[in-house]
């Protein structure tokens, strides 16, 4: 059997830089695992703009489309500012997302215990944090038509529509099903079935899905009381499945209970293919950073967890994902920390190529 495949896009900014620990993790997988990837390394964003005038070659989005998973850094900087939308390098990103047709994206909000006094709650309200959003991704108010801004009589309307099909939530739901077999069989439901038909229809498909996954306790709650408990006790949860536009707030939300940007995770999952395991895209949720890029201050372990997820979502490693996060985990617990982590004075900031070594270290 061939070697799973990789392609890595490691991008713009910062991108290149925490990219560059994953490479390092990657090969030790092949050196002392046996766990041999063929890796292919390619353009997108800023980088693919300056080389080929455009922020995604059709080479590059065809090449994604055959891989086993996909892995980007972060797209973006001020130079390109001035450019055509159409041309900017975030419309690179988001053709990956649309033409692979990534329809769940998976955030988790996990608490390393080291950095539980880091976040702005109660630290008993956050230790040992570690729940999952699945967030509908390419349908929903975003899309919806008609949308726009249009004279009504004698002043403007601003427009957009929520529109979901059954189909769209029955895919979504299944991959937040499946995703809960696979951890404590645990799911919330969220939306506002009591003001809007598309959050009636999603609380009945969504239920309809569950007689498939008996073993799944399903419970259903509105979206507003859902971000009041994600804040009062978000250890209540375990997987949650939303919408696009409330699942953008909550994950958004529940990602800052545990701390920084530098730290977050994202996978977006679409159909599954020929072989079973699903359409994919890993990446940071953070951006390319340009006030820090260049300097060896960017935290590479967001990265370093999206391509612990690839593990467990793309390769059915789920032992060598957990593998990865111990060893985050124990260097955090260490003391090592990166400068987004330290909040108090006297600590000194490690760089990002130190966190990476002691990752690595921590591996061995
Ligand atoms: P950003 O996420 O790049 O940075 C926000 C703040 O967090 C900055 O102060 C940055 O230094 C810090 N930060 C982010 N990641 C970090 C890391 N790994 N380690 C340490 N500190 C980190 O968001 P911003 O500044 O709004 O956007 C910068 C550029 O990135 C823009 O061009 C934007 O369009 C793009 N962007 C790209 C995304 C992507 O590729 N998925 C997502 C968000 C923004
Ligand atoms: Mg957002």
């Amino acid at each position: 059997m061939s070697n799973p495949s990789l392609l890595i896009l490691p991008g713009d900014g910062i991108g290149p830089e925490v990219m560059a620990e994953v490479r390092r993790i990657i090969d030790w997988y092949g050196a002392k695992r046996g766990l041999v990837f063929d890796v292919s390394e390619d353009l997108v964003g800023g980088c693919a703009y300056d080389a080929h005038g455009t922020p995604l070659h059709d080479d590059t989005m065809a090449k994604a489309q055959e891989v086993d998973a996909v892995l980007l850094g972060a797209v973006g900087g001020p130079k390109y500012d001035s450019l055509d939308f159409s041309l900017k390098p975030e419309r690179g990103l988001l053709r990956l997302r649309k033409e692979m047709d990534l329809y769940a994206n998976l955030r988790p909000a996990q608490c390393f215990d080291a950095l539980a006094d880091f976040s702005s709650l109660k630290t008993d309200v956050v230790a040992g944090l570690d729940i999952m959003i699945v967030r509908e991704l390419t349908s929903g108010v975003y899309f919806g038509e008609p949308r726009g801004i249009f004279e009504e009589g004698n002043e403007r309307v601003g427009i957009n529509t929520q529109r979901y099909t059954e189909s769209e939530i029955d895919r979504v739901a299944r991959s937040a099903f499946e995703l809960a077999m696979r951890r404590n069989r645990k799911l919330c439901s969220m939306e506002k079935a009591n003001v809007m038909e598309s959050g009636v229809l999603w609380r009945e498909v969504v239920t309809e899905v569950g007689k498939d996954y008996p073993e799944v306790a399903l419970t259903h709650m509105y979206a507003d009381a859902g971000a009041m408990q994600l804040t009062r006790w978000p250890k209540q949860f375990d997987v949650i499945v939303t919408d696009n536009l409330f699942g953008d707030l909550l994950s958004d939300l529940a990602a800052m209970l545990t701390g920084s940007l530098g730290m977050l995770p994202s996978a977006s999952l679409g159909a599954p293919m020929a072989n079973g395991r699903p359409k994919a895209l890993y990446e940071p949720v953070h951006g390319s950073a340009p006030d820090i890029a260049g300097q060896g201050k960017a935290n590479p372990i967001a990265c370093i967890l999206s391509f612990a997820m690839a593990l467990r979502y793309s390769f059915d490693q789920g032992a060598e994902a957990d593998r990865l996060e111990k060893a985050v985990e124990r260097v955090l617990a260490d003391g090592l920390r990166t400068a987004d982590l330290l909040g108090q004075e006297g600590v000194a900031p490690v760089t990002t190529a130190e966190m990476g070594s002691a990752i690595l270290a921590a591996l061995d």
